[in-house]
């Protein structure tokens, strides 16, 4: 079985893959892909580049007024909370950029904290149950120098209540470098193999 179990049914998964590299078919996005290949062909998904959908700069409002100073999402924006809410399992593929993820996948985190506070919304609730997972490529071959990355992504999932799948990691400079880390690929191919245990949860709401 290969999916989510609800109280009354299994809802097949589906993934949202979240590119953050600043350049197109790097490494981050062929190793996530190379993942993405041993899932099942049932299970739906869905791929979208951050920078095919900028988001504006992010505004703390939290203290602003009574605290739900946000606005309803609109544009790029609403597509990327409706793409993650939309997903019972995110993938946040970002190359290692200074220890961290990219600007771009950093950004679309602290979106996170508007959508938070949107009224209606309920975003923190609803992600719940659902599984983040982290893919990433570097051009270092020690991947503990990634420690700032995983931990970011593994705190994120903590705070939302999500389950935190792990981060796949691959060693790679140049864009299909990374297709010659025979240790990645290898990892790569039973990486979302986890998912396959059912849980109980709201993920699939
Ligand atoms: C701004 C920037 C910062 C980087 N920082 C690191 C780093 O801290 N450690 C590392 O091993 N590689 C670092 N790299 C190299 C990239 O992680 C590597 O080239 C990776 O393959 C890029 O992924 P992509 O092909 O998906 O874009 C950095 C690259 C850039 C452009």
């Amino acid at each position: 079985m290969f999916g989510v179990t609800t109280e009354s049914e299994t809802t097949p998964r589906s993934f949202l893959f979240l590119l953050g590299s600043a350049r197109k078919d790097g490494n981050t996005e062929l190793l996530a892909r190379q993942a993405a290949s041993r899932l099942p062909g049932d299970v739906e998904q869905r791929w979208l580049h951050l920078a095919d959908l900028r988001l504006n700069p992010f505004p703390d409002l939290r203290h602003v007024g009574d605290g739900v100073a946000y606005p309803q999402p609109t544009g790029n924006e609403r597509t990327l909370l409706d793409a993650t809410l939309g997903a019972t399992d995110l993938v946040i593929a970002s190359p290692l950029y200074w220890y961290s993820v990219s600007a771009d996948t950093k950004l679309y985190l602290d979106h996170w904290s508007a959508w938070m506070r949107v009224p209606g919304i309920d975003f923190k609730a609803r992600m719940r149950g659902r599984t983040l997972w982290g893919v990433a490529a570097l051009a270092g071959q020690d991947h503990q120098t990634a420690d700032p990355l995983a931990g970011t992504l593994r705190r994120c999932a903590d705070y939302l209540g999500m389950r935190w799948g792990g981060v796949l990691m691959g060693t790679g400079s140049e864009p299909g470098q990374v297709l010659g880390d025979a240790s990645a690929l290898e990892r790569a191919d039973t990486f979302f193999d986890a998912s396959r245990t059912p849980v109980t949860s709201a993920a699939a709401r």
